[in-house]
């Protein structure tokens, strides 16, 4: 299938071609969604021009509407006729109720069945905005722009939406193939320095799973300032695009991309509860994979040189969260309360036995993974620099 059969089916006949093509050949063309550059600042106009007639609408938050909107309406004019939707920025806002607001404005605007909503922002937006779209009348067109460097290679990927429910992440959702995924890395000037660190978090969780020479051009790459960043998160896109098509269904290889984020994501709620200035996503992953790099030495072999270089890299370029003794205690807690855990007492990971050679399905129990989080404590001091 090429890409331009790709693009002119519908988001429903979409989801039935990839089912197909997964039964026939195990890998269905989702990189045939993605654009950038030059071409896909074409191929969005010409999107754009065609469900014109029928309304176009733009998601936007309040930092995208002021750093985002203007560049993108100079890129595409087309959009200039569009109705601009705006929401609160936060992960505080991906709820049921901001979803309520957006769709009473979809109608008072006007949308029907046939519009077009276009989501430009961050993982919040794009998540928020794909599953609005999904819904407003039994669903609607969307396409995604992301703006974040975390929503170009991570959350816009892969269709998945989330929003939170009672302050709990991602508890009501659905899966929408966008038609179509803009990647324009121009978007990344205005975004905060810290934000796009905490996206790079997941740029080297894809190389480690994936690709070594992948990971060492990171490595080297200045945090991309010295690389062409487009083809670097292309490039990352692309892996975690991978991953999605060779598990549609969600049978067990997607798993491969929780690596950092058994740790990671404890660490991350364990911040939130107790910091005023809690960590972020990506901060609390590269924790976490430098934790589950020790784990992964220790109990599947994976080379000692590889867990300094990764331990180098996250201490050299994150921030360090002082863990203390007890948090770990805390954290083991939240690791348990898991919904995603097996079975009672077992702390399911993914780990690595080499770089580009992910294992899913690990339980290395609970002194290990006490011992990793000793490790992380103690590379602030240098330990193997
Ligand atoms: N659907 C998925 O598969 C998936 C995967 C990973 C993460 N996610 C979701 O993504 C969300 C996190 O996404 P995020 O890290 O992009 O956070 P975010 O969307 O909250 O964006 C971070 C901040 O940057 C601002 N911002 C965005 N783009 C900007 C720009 N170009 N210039 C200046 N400011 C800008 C936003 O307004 C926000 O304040 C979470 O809700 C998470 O659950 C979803
Ligand atoms: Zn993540």
């Amino acid at each position: 299938m090429n890409r331009k059969q790709n693009v002119e089916v519908s988001c429903s006949q979409y989801i039935n071609i990839v089912v197909s093509l997964n039964f026939q050949n195990n890998l269905m063309n989702l990189k045939g969604f993605i654009y950038s550059g030059k071409e896909g600042w074409g191929r969005l106009t010409t999107l754009v021009d065609k469900y014109m007639s029928q309304g176009v609408f733009v998601l936007v938050d309040d930092n995208t509407y002021q750093f985002c909107l203007p560049s993108l309406l100079k890129k595409c004019p087309a959009l200039s006729e569009a109705r601009i939707i705006r929401v609160a920025p936060g992960e505080e806002f991906k709820t049921i109720e901001t979803a309520a607001k957006v769709w009473q404005e979809l109608s008072d605007k006007g949308a029907l069945r046939n519009s077009l909503l276009v989501c430009v922002g961050g993982g919040v937006v794009t998540d928020l905005g794909n599953f609005i779209a999904a819904t407003f009348k039994r669903g609607i067109d969307c396409i995604l722009l992301p703006t974040t460097l975390l929503g170009m290679v991570d959350a816009a990927i892969g269709g998945k939406s989330g929003m939170n429910l009672n302050g709990l992440k991602n508890q009501v959702g659905l899966i929408n193939m966008p038609r179509g995924i803009f990647l324009f890395t121009e978007f990344l000037e205005s975004l905060p320095e810290r934000q796009y660190i905490s996206g790079f978090a997941e740029m080297i969780k894809h190389a480690l799973i994936s690709d070594r020479v992948h990971y060492s051009e990171l490595l080297h790459s200045n945090m991309m300032k010295d690389l062409d960043p487009e083809s670097l998160i292309l490039h990352s896109a692309n892996i975690k695009v991978g991953v999605v098509e060779s598990d549609p269904h969600e049978m067990g290889r997607r798993k491969v991309l929780n690596l950092g984020h058994t740790i990671g994501h404890a660490i991350e709620a364990y911040s939130l509860q107790h910091d005023a200035e809690p960590l972020l996503h990506g901060e609390a992953v590269a924790a976490g994979l430098v934790c589950e790099a020790f784990i992964s030495m220790r109990f599947l072999g994976l080379p000692e040189s590889d867990l300094q270089s990764i331990a180098n890299f996250v201490n050299w370029h994150f921030p360090h969260y002082r863990l203390k003794p007890s948090a770990c205690n805390d954290i083991i807690a939240i690791m348990l309360k898991d919904k995603k855990i097996d079975s009672p007492g077992k702390i399911n990971f993914s780990l690595l036995q080499s770089i580009g050679k992910p294992v899913v399905d690990q339980y290395p129990g609970e002194k290990l993974i006490r011992e990793s989080m000793h490790f992380y404590v103690n590379i602030e001091y240098g330990f193997f620099s």
